[in-house]
């Protein structure tokens, strides 16, 4: 069967415009999250505190947040991978933080500067203090069925690295397929790898076409949660190949179509793409946006 809810987490603010050639202003990605909370969305993954040059198209995440209007009943969670992230966060009032971890050695290297090992060295005392804030913990584990340079991903590593996650206290573990390599049945597996679809979460990245297939095979496993950007933008700087998120708009088209509820507007979903798009000089790839949008 299918769940009868699905919570669609957002990340286009977040995955989608860190991955822009273009440095966007800060008064579009504003308009940009308040478009999306309009549009129903009560999860939208705002910015990321990581290292500035890292990623410059989101050096301005303290700026966004100290401008932000926060709609109460929504929930905007910030990527950090530090105890400088988390300090930056916490003086902007920030609730809910999301740490992400890498399934691979090769890729804690390029997206982290540590090693799958020292990953957690990292991650456990932002983890640790983040809880005695009071504050919720997100986990994503990168990688989770390939990588560029390791091949496949075993699901035993992916499990290993995500209980780990878990058992620091994350309240969600989003399973990455940075590089959009996975199929249904790897997606059906790993879920059972991990014993069951409790507190797991998928972010599925549509390189290969996958994205809808891949979702509604976790769906079916159990999965209620499930990471979109919209207009389908976005990928991570440091993953060869990495190309557009899951569009939120095709998600919800496929959703709304099985009966399963969102809470999302799609019209309103569609003009917001349409809208961005025309910021960022380029159609959205996004099928629905294609179909029903006006630019
Ligand atoms: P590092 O160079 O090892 O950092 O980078 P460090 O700890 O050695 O610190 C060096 C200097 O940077 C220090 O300054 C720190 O204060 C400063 P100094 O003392 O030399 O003057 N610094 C910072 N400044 C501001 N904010 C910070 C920060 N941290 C250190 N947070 C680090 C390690 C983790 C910081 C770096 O590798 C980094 O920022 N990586 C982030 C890369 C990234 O954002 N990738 C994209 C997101 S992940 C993704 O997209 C995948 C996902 O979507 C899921 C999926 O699709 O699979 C989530
Ligand atoms: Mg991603």
């Amino acid at each position: 069967g299918l769940p009868e809810r699905v919570t669609i987490y957002e990340v286009g603010p977040r995955d989608g415009l860190q991955n822009e050639s273009a440095i966007v202003p800060v008064e579009v990605k504003a308009e940009f999250v308040a478009r999306l909370a309009a549009a129903g969305h009560r999860v939208i993954e705002t910015t990321s505190f990581v290292h500035p040059t890292w990623v410059p198209q989101l050096a301005d995440a303290s700026e966004l947040l100290a401008g932000l209007e926060r709609v109460p009943g929504v929930r905007y969670p910030v990527l950090v991978p530090n105890q400088r992230g988390l300090d930056r966060a916490l003086e902007h009032g920030v609730r809910e933080i999301a740490v992400f971890a890498s399934a691979t050695e090769t890729f804690a290297r390029k997206n982290l500067n540590r090693t799958l090992e020292s990953q957690f060295e990292m991650f456990e005392p932002v983890v640790a203090r983040a809880l005695d804030h009071g504050l919720t913990v997100r986990a994503y584990v990168s990688m989770c069925f390939g990588d560029p340079w390791e091949g496949p991903t075993p699901a035993g590593q992916v499990v290993a690295v995500g209980r780990r996650l878990l058992d620091l206290g994350c309240s969600e573990l989003s399973l990455g397929d940075t590089v959009g390599v996975g199929t249904p049945g790897h997606v059906s597996a790993l879920i059972e790898a991990f014993g069951g679809p409790s507190r797991l979460a998928v972010h599925f990245h549509d390189t290969y076409g996958q994205a809808l297939a891949n979702t509604l095979a976790a769906l079916q496993a159990g999965v209620t949660v499930v990471d979109a950007s919209t207009g389908g933008i976005g990928g991570c700087p440091y993953a060869e190949s990495a190309t557009g998120n899951l569009a939120t708009e095709d998600l919800v088209w496929m959703l709304h179509g099985l009966g399963v509820e969102t809470g999302l507007n799609l019209e309103s979903l569609v003009e917001t793409s349409t809208w961005l798009a025309a910021k960022l000089g380029r159609p959205s790839p996004s099928r629905v946006v294609q179909a029903l949008g006006t630019a």
